[in-house]
């Protein structure tokens, strides 16, 4: 049997970890082995924890290292990442390790709204302030350039004219719980198949 040992490496609260983790519960072939943050007070830990994961918070010297946590990440036999609101940018000993196998969610339609800075609330701001009558979510693969690789899937829902940037997040991030973990589990089919 192939088995899909995941990362998620996530800086916040991890409402989408968390729906990742709810979502691969159970799943002998795809299981989700730990959570990386950044912060050390970040809710996705909490999350990780009750869903018995572990988790590794990861300090600026170690993770732009040469090798990054590359051997850490072996040591836990993980063959799959997932970026789910990871505001650090993944060095290219990661990136190359994982080529294909690394997966991101952006909270608009890339390319549009996506690159350095372009994260949490200024996405949406841009998006109002630009008029755009329709905005999403964006699932692609990760190279070395922000907001750059392979796009997988993309869905949009619809931006009133009332709409500020809490009441857009709330639309995107209603999105991004539906779609990611499905989205996830199809491409990671998809590589056993390929
Ligand atoms: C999501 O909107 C994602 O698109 C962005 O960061 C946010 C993370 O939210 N990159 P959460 O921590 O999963 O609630």
């Amino acid at each position: 049997m192939i088995s899909t040992r995941i990362a998620i490496f996530a800086s916040g609260t991890g409402s989408n970890a968390l729906k990742i983790m709810e979502h691969f519960a159970g799943n002998a072939e795809t299981v989700v082995c730990l959570v990386v943050s950044n912060k050390d007070d970040a809710g996705v830990l909490l999350y990780a924890k009750q869903h018995q994961v572990n988790t590794l918070v990861i300090n600026k010297s170690d993770f732009y290292s040469d090798r990054s946590i590359v051997p850490d990440l072996e040591k836990a036999g993980i063959n799959f990442i997932v970026l789910a609101g990871f505001l650090w940018k993944v060095p290219d000993a990661i990136i190359n390790a994982y080529s294909n196998r690394m997966i991101n969610i952006h909270p608009a339609l890339l390319p549009k709204y996506g690159g350095k800075g372009m994260y949490g609330s200024r996405v949406h701001e841009a998006v109002l302030a630009a008029g755009d009558t329709t905005s999403g979510i964006t699932i692609h693969l990760v190279d070395e350039h922000y907001d750059n690789g392979k796009i997988i899937f993309q869905a949009t829902c619809p931006v009133a004219e009332l709409d500020t940037p809490e009441t857009l997040a709330d639309k995107i991030h209603a999105l991004e719980h539906r779609h990611f973990a499905g989205v996830i589990d199809e491409y990671i089919q998809k590589l056993h198949h390929s």
